[in-house]
């Protein structure tokens, strides 16, 4: 399936790629890797995504006294911290499939906190129970996937916890999509953040694919999809 959706431009079909960002290749030096997943904490921080991401969740656990919630792909961690922050009482297991993301999370702040539990957890093939969680929530890391693996998301994030929250890149409409990746490209050969960005931009999927993903997955899973001019793509999705 296309990331654009089995409804496609042609031109859409042209703006994706199966190359891969830095932080998900084998022959990437550790310390480009981690570069890109500091300049993800870095915006997080100047842009207040983490706030924002924390209060999405947050409002998706409103009604439950003492939530659980699994964090997918958490990366450095800053969406966590900010879970941690914001609610007085939430469990929150921080997780991410690769062993130096979660090497760094449990040598960090995280790893010493109360109402943290950090784990090497694969986003397609979750290790823990049916219902384990109230909310589990994958952010920015959703177009890192393959159509197969990320329908495995949906899954496997609405097996282990009541409601998955997924937050990501939105795919802008084609010609527009053009124009972003046009401003991007200059720098790509010289910032690997702008580099994992551009592919990021290539690789993340329609409000249309994000249907087919989760239909695919399971008939039974209904999806609640929100995006705007100032919103990252937001999908909400629980077993019916
Ligand atoms: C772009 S980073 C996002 C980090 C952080 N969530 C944020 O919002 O900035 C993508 C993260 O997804 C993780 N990831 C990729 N594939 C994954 C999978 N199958 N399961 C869990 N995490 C995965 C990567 O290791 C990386 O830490």
């Amino acid at each position: 399936m296309p990331r654009g959706g089995y409804d496609a431009s042609c031109l859409d079909r042209l703006l994706e790629t199966d190359r891969l960002e830095y932080i998900d290749r084998d022959d990437a030096a550790d310390g480009l890797k981690r570069q890109v997943i500091d300049a993800l904490d870095w915006t997080g921080r100047i842009f207040r995504n983490h706030q924002k991401f924390a209060a999405i969740a947050l409002d998706l656990v409103a009604d439950v006294p003492d939530p659980t919630i699994l964090e997918l792909g958490a990366g450095h961690g800053g969406l966590s911290r900010q879970l941690l922050d914001d609610h007085p009482s939430a469990r929150v297991t921080v997780s991410d499939v690769a062993p130096a993301s979660v090497d760094a999370l449990a040598a960090g702040e995280l790893g010493a906190h109360p109402r943290a539990q950090i784990r090497e957890l694969d986003a397609t093939e979750i290790d823990a129970a049916d219902g384990s969680f109230d909310l589990a929530v994958f952010a920015l890391s959703f177009h890192h996937l393959a159509p197969a693996q990320a329908s495995r998301v949906f899954a496997e994030g609405t097996r282990v916890a009541d409601t998955l929250l997924i937050i990501d890149l939105p795919r802008p409409p084609a010609p527009l999509h053009l124009l972003r990746l046009a401003a991007m490209l200059p720098a790509v050969p010289f910032v690997p953040f702008i580099h994992d960005g551009v592919i990021s931009s290539l690789r993340s999927y329609s409000p249309s694919a994000l249907r087919s993903l989760a239909l695919h997955a399971d008939r039974s899973i209904q999806i609640e999809l929100r995006s705007g001019l100032t919103l990252p793509q937001i999908v909400i999705a629980r077993r019916g």
